[in-house]
Formats: structure tokens, sequence, C-alpha cells
């Protein structure tokens, strides 16, 4: 029986020009290089200098059109997932609509689920695709995250960077199996009893302004190694796949001893597990399709690669997405 897929068809991305090292950093709070390698696997994050949310956003789905040989005109929707927009109201997507010069009647939303946000898009569009109402969407990641960081706190400022990716995702006919290309299962989480163990203080309702990055870190490294990878093994079964399937997992880049933890619980090499927090640090929701992009670019990842994403962040939220490139 044939089946309506989303194939993943253009890919972009977008890094702010200024390097902050772990050297930068030793010189504005107590901390060293060393520490932050060990405990984080950051060597340097990328931090913009006056560029907005929807400007790297930008920048990214411009590349992302390009490769996907497409126009503008044929998008009918514009997802972003960020938690730093540049406004309160109205979106980013529909900034980015604008800037891009989208089709009037182009949907336009962004999507708050913090660092699971790209896998939360990816899902709404993959819903939205399979019962007809779109037939190609362009889904974001995009974070200035220097924005919502205390520069004097050593414990939150070390892990963080900007950046943005893009996918444009197409409707396309399959089989309906897992050889198809494009998103073969999804699955999403929450559990909001875990609400303050991570978040930026503040907001429009409380404090009228945004505040900074607070967590429990150790409380959230946990959850995250769990989350991670039972997301991964839960879509992998929905897909009726296995880990050994798996061409590359790219999970949500945080800290590399939480990759490392996921690698380790569900039995990956080394090879098939893509690693950007190195030089990224934790980019959010930009940190998978910034991670997936960069690959794609390089041609470590192509086409007919099976992919699994998996993500965590502030609510908690969690989930993931196996695609066939
Ligand atoms: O997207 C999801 C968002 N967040 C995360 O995924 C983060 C998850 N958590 C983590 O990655 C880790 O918990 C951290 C990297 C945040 C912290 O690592 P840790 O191994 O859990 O360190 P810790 O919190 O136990 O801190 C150890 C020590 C403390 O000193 P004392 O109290 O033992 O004397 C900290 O004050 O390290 C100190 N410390 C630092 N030292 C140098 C904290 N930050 C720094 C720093 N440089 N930047």
């Amino acid at each position: 029986m044939t089946h309506i897929r989303s194939e993943l068809i253009g890919f972009g991305h977008c890094l702010p020009q200024k390097v902050l090292t772990n050297d930068d950093l030793s010189k504005m709070v107590e901390t060293s290089d060393e520490w932050i390698r060990t405990r984080t696997g950051i060597v340097s994050r990328h931090i913009s200098e006056g560029e907005t949310t929807a400007d790297i956003a930008f920048k990214a789905a411009q590349m992302a059109l390009k490769t996907a040989q497409i126009t503008v005109d044929e998008l009918d929707m514009i997802i972003v997932a960020t938690l730093t927009p540049d406004n309160t109201t109205p979106s980013v997507a529909a900034k980015l609509s604008n800037m891009l010069g989208a089709k009037s009647g182009t949907i336009c939303t962004d999507i708050a689920a913090a660092c699971s946000g790209f896998v939360y898009a990816l899902t709404f569009t993959d819903n939205m695709i399979q019962l007809g109402q779109i037939k190609t969407a362009l889904v974001i990641g995009a974070e200035t995250l220097s924005n919502v960081v205390d520069w004097t706190d050593r414990n939150t400022c070390v892990l963080f960077g900007d950046g943005a990716g893009a996918v444009i995702v197409r409707a396309k006919e399959g089989k309906g199996d897992s050889s198809d290309t494009g998103v073969l299962a999804t699955k999403l989480y929450a559990d909001g009893s875990h609400y303050d163990n991570l978040k930026i203080l503040g907001g429009v309702s409380t404090t009228r302004n945004a505040g900074f990055v607070t967590m429990d870190g150790k409380e959230v490294f946990k959850f995250a190694v769990n989350a991670l990878s039972q997301a991964a093994e839960v879509v992998l079964e929905k897909a009726g796949l296995t880990v050994d399937d798996i061409d590359f997992i790219i999970p949500h880049q945080a800290n590399i001893r939480i990759i490392e933890g996921v690698g380790k619980k569900m039995n990956l090499p080394d090879d098939k597990i893509i690693v950007s927090v190195d030089h990224h640090g934790n980019t959010s929701a930009a940190s998978i399709p910034l991670a997936l992009s960069e690959n794609y670019a390089s041609g470590r990842i192509k086409k007919g690669d099976l992919v699994v994403l998996s993500a965590m962040g502030a609510g908690f939220t969690w989930g993931g997405a196996v695609v066939r490139i």
C-alpha cells in the first residue's frame, strides 16, 4: 500500500562568524580549557555579533532552498523551532517569510519545545504532510542563546552557542516500508513536572523580560541519557528497524559525556555517532539540523543513509525521528 512520506530534499545551516574559544572564556570567568573540554567536550562555539535569530535562520533557509533546488514560492509552511525569537510576537517564521519573499498564504509558526524543538517541528510537519494539508515546508531550528546566557556565571556560560539549521521537507509517495526515503517514524514526549530543572528565568507574563538560563545540571544530565536513547529505540521499533540498521545517530548536542552515554546504552560504535558539540556548543533547537546539514554538506551523510534524530530539552521535552535521507 502506498504511503505519503515527508522527504528531506534540502539542507542548510549558518554559524555566526565570531568564534569564542575556551581560552577566551577563561579570561571572562574562573574556568579553564581543561575543565570545559573534560566535563563537556566543548572546544569552541559561535557567537552572534548583532545578527538576530531570524538573520541566521534566513541564511540557513537560503542554503536549504538552494540545495533543494526549489523556489520560495513552493513553500506551503515555514516552521521555526526557537527559544530566542527576535520579538515576542510575531513569530520568527513570519519575519522569515517576509525576508525570503514567501507568497501570501504560506503558513508561519514557531515552536517552543526548547532543545527538542526541531524534532517537534519535523514531527508536526510530517503529520501535516501525511494529512495532505501541505506539500512543501521549510523546517528550521535557530538560536542566539548568547542573549540568554549570564556571561558572569561559569556554570552555564561555557555551555551554549549560536547557530541555525534548516531542512526542506516535501511530500512524496513511498511504498510504505522502511526502504522508503523520508521520515519513517516519529515520537514526542514531555513531562512538565521537570519544569524547574532547566529554564530561562523570567518572561512576558512574569518579569516582562527575558532572563538567563539556569539548570540543575546533574538532573538534566541523568534524564538526557535515558530520554535520548529511549526515544531513539522507540522510533526505530515503530519503523520496523533495529539499531544495526542505523547509519548515523544525531543526538542533541549538549555534552559529549551525554552523547557517549547514549552510544553506550544503545551499543553503537563511535563512527555512527555524529558529534558537533565540540565546535558548536549547545545550540538548543538548532543543534540537530545544524549537525545534519553540516555533515550532509561535507558528504559524510549521504542520500539513502538511515539517520536517527534524538532530542531532549527544557520542559522536559524529548522525542525522536528516524529518517532515510
Ligand atoms: O540541552 C540540555 C541543556 N543542558 C544540558 O544538557 C546540561 C546537562 N548537564 C551537564 O552537561 C553537566 O552537568 C555540566 C557540564 C553542566 C556540569 O558538569 P558536572 O560534572 O555535573 O559538574 P558539577 O556541576 O558537579 O560541578 C563540579 C564543579 C563544581 O565545583 P565544586 O562545587 O565541586 O567545588 C562547580 O562549581 O565544577 C565547578 N564548575 C566549574 N569549574 C570550572 C562549574 N562550572 C565550571 C566551569 N569551570 N565552567
